[in-house]
């Protein structure tokens, strides 16, 4: 049984029915993968902060082990998880950052005014892919950079050049796994990166399997049409 089923089973809905919404779908394509929670316990301690760029599901399951600031524009996915912190940061227009084409990002001021004093690692993962996220490269003046940040989806060739541009305006170190980059100023030890890499390849491997499963029942309909 998952957290959060284990979380619903026990607390039902009330926290999202008492501030007057449904509990939304969930859908695991959505969160962050395996690779990337293996990534988190691999750098933190049980009890550590996490500042989230983009909630969901997946902050539940976090918030199981961390104290979890979650900065979300979108109302459906605020309280999802009593337990966290939400920041709701609606997106505001910005000016585009050269080399990138996103021209929405988190209300600043809304992210400055909520952040925590101290926290152990950066995840971003929002807003959605659509949006963009090279936003952030306007907020890099407001987070710690001596922390590590987790940049996910980096396998999207847009996300890819946000964790390349951050690393280098904020001097950072560059670990790439299959999905997700980790920027840090302080050298990760090996151990961690082997059992960070085997936890990526074992979600790609799926990730291909799933497709090759999509592909065959597309070329079987195909052939029975
Ligand atoms: C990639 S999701 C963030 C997922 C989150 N970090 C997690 O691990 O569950 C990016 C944005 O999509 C929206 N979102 C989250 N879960 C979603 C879902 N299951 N379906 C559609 N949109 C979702 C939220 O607005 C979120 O900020």
């Amino acid at each position: 049984m998952t957290s959060i089923q284990a979380w619903v089973n026990e607390n039902g809905v009330k926290s999202l029915e008492s501030h007057g919404q449904s509990f939304p779908e969930r859908n695991l394509t959505w969160e962050i993968c395996a690779g990337v929670r293996t990534a988190i316990h691999s750098m933190l301690r049980r009890g550590d902060t996490i500042l989230e760029f983009g909630s969901g599901y997946g902050t539940v399951d976090l918030g199981d082990d961390y104290i979890v600031h979650s900065v979300e524009d979108d109302k459906k996915w605020l309280h999802l998880d009593p337990r966290a912190t939400y920041i709701h940061a609606p997106l505001v227009p910005i000016d585009k950052i050269p080399g990138h084409s996103h021209d929405q990002w988190y209300d600043r001021d809304a992210v400055s005014s909520s952040l925590p004093q101290k926290y152990d690692l950066i995840l971003v993962d929002g807003p959605s892919g659509t949006i963009g996220r090279s936003g952030l490269l306007t907020i890099i003046d407001l987070l710690d950079p001596d922390v590590p940040w987790l940049v996910d989806d980096t396998v999207r060739t847009e996300e890819s050049k946000i964790a390349t541009d951050i690393g280098l305006a904020l001097g950072m170190k560059e670990y790439r796994f299959w999905n997700f980059c980790i920027l840090s100023r302080s050298p990760i030890p090996d151990s961690s990166i082997r059992r960070i890499s085997i936890a990526s390849e074992h979600v790609k491997q799926i990730e291909r399997i799933h497709i090759a499963l999509e592909n065959s029942q597309f070329y079987n309909s195909r052939v029975e049409q």
